[in-house]
């Protein structure tokens, strides 16, 4: 049996500004996970179970454009083998909420590429797993950026710009990043792709929203790297208004966003597609706690809290190929 694992995502600053070429940071965060277990099965064929999501399936049977079908005929195809006549069982479990800005769907990608090329015995190095990772993403997201399928792949913080290498990033002091969740799902695709209709049709006010995005960036990284957490929070406030006029906010994005200010955080904004999904804020670690609260008191259907700048692994587990 080969277990593989990747952790969610949560992108600190730069979300939609980042599919038109502007920069975006972003953090793993290894408190939620997918993990994707490979085993030889007893009968020809191969099945796959997501249990989550309450799939229980053959390959043929969930077609190629399923998000989890794609990452097996990608593996076999990247090495050269052929999914007919092997016998399989993958199992895909996560604990990543779906359609939330977490990276869900990316890592569950890169947890299945990793446990199936390693259980096939040609485990496939981070850029190819980033590379078909970011194919599957096209399904989710339409027009992807790709920073999800890279920080997850890499599981380390990233300055992101569209088809450059990521580039790692150091954080200087101790910050706790607090998310909230709305628990509305949002389908991150839904909200690229509004975004897209008002950029086309005046690219110039929106041209310039995209690059007052990109010089947020540029400080915050600069912020993140001197450890300055007020800054940090000012500008996390600047990207949320820039993002309300993006029109990619909500009402409970927005309220959880203000509870979480009133309640001391250093600032707050939504993160990712939007619309529904997560909101981060920033705070000192002994103000985490009162932020924290005060999100589950407006309605937050869950919290999580994550140092930022910690330093973890993910990556394959287990036996390798049978
Ligand atoms: O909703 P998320 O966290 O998966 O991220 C979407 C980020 C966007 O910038 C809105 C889209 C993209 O592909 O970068």
């Amino acid at each position: 049996m080969t277990s593989a694992t990747a952790p969610g995502k949560i992108i600190l600053f730069g979300e939609h500004a980042v599919v038109y070429g502007q920069p975006a940071l972003a953090v793993p965060v290894f408190q939620v996970y997918a993990r994707a277990t490979v085993e030889e099965g007893e009968e020809k064929g191969i099945w796959i179970e997501a249990p989550q999501i309450g799939l229980a399936a053959t390959l043929e049977a969930l077609g190629h454009d399923h998000p989890l079908a794609m990452a097996v005929e990608l593996v076999f195809r990247s090495l050269g083998q052929s999914p007919q006549g092997q016998k399989l069982r993958l199992r895909v479990d996560s604990t990543i909420p779906v359609a939330s800005g977490l990276g869900s769907g990316a890592a569950v990608s890169v947890a299945l590429i990793r446990a199936l090329s390693a259980h096939l015995g040609q485990p496939l190095p981070d850029e190819q797993v980033n590379a078909l990772a970011y194919e599957i993403e096209k399904i989710h997201h339409g027009t992807p950026s790709g920073i999800d399928n890279t920080v997850v792949t890499y599981g380390r913080a990233v300055y992101f710009v569209r088809g450059q290498a990521p580039q790692p990033f150091s954080i200087r002091g101790h910050f706790t990043l607090i998310i909230g969740d709305t628990g509305i799902p949002a389908p991150t695709r839904q909200a690229v792709a509004d975004v897209r209709r008002l950029w086309q049709a005046d690219p110039k006010r929106y041209n310039a929203l995209f690059d007052a995005i990109g010089e947020i960036v540029q400080e915050a990284r600069q912020a993140l790297e001197a450890g300055d957490g007020a800054r940090l929070g000012e500008l996390m406030n600047a990207n949320h208004a820039l993002l309300q006029e993006l029109t990619v906010s909500s009402a409970e994005l927005d309220a959880l966003v203000e509870a979480a200010r009133g309640a001391g955080a250093w600032g707050a904004k939504l993160s990712g597609g939007g619309r529904g999904g997560n909101m981060i804020a920033l705070a000192a670690p002994q103000r985490a706690q009162e932020v924290a609260q005060a999100l589950r008191l407006k309605g937050a259907s869950s919290v999580i809290l994550s140092a930022l700048g910690g330093n973890h692994e993910s990556g394959v587990e287990g036996t390798g190929a049978l």
